[in-house]
């Protein structure tokens, strides 16, 4: 159980931080520094390296979460904080999964063809999309610390 818990938590903390890192400080920045080119290269590139952690947090969060659900007795035994972690920890996959699948291979296709208007759009959509997860998995966070003491 308490190795459930410390990898619960670390991936927790590799994908919501990894998403705050790049929602709140590096798109201003890129924002005002780099001109499209440069800039949607780089998130052509920074999202290459993010989705296999992003991918592995998922595994290990749903693997730790079944694990410790089942050490703590079902889901009936469990606080509202943990059946809405599970709801929005599915919503969130759902959200990457069409970030990976739908608009980064619009982006990456848009900088191999040095289209960098419609880049931009499939870039917007992403920032929307991401902007997204990172609100939910700050109310994960949020709840699951709330739940437990509050019950
Ligand atoms: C975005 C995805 C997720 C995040 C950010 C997240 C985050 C967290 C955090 C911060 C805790 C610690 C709260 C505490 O002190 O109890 C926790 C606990 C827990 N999580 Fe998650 N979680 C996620 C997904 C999941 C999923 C998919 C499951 C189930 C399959 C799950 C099941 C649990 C359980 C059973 C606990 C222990 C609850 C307790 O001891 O009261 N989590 N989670």
């Amino acid at each position: 159980m308490s190795l459930a818990f410390a990898l619960h938590l670390l991936a927790a903390t590799i994908w919501v931080g990894g998403m705050f890192f790049a929602y709140q400080i590096l798109r201003p920045v890129s924002g005002e520094m780099l001109e499209p080119p440069i800039r949607l290269t780089l998130w052509k590139n920074v999202l290459w390296r993010f989705f296999p952690w992003v991918k592995g947090s998922i595994v290990l969060l749903f693997l730790s979460g079944f694990w410790m659900i089942r050490g703590l007795g079902g889901m009936a035994k469990l606080g509202w904080h943990v059946h809405l972690m599970l709801v929005l920890a599915v919503v969130m996959t759902a959200v990457f999964f069409v970030i990976r699948g739908k608009y980064y291979c619009g982006l990456k296709d848009a900088v191999k063809n040095e289209n960098w208007g419609e880049g931009a759009e499939r870039l917007g959509e992403i920032r929307k999309a991401v902007g997204l997860n990172l609100v939910l998995g700050l109310i994960v966070i949020a709840g699951a610390g709330l739940g437990r003491y509050l019950g």
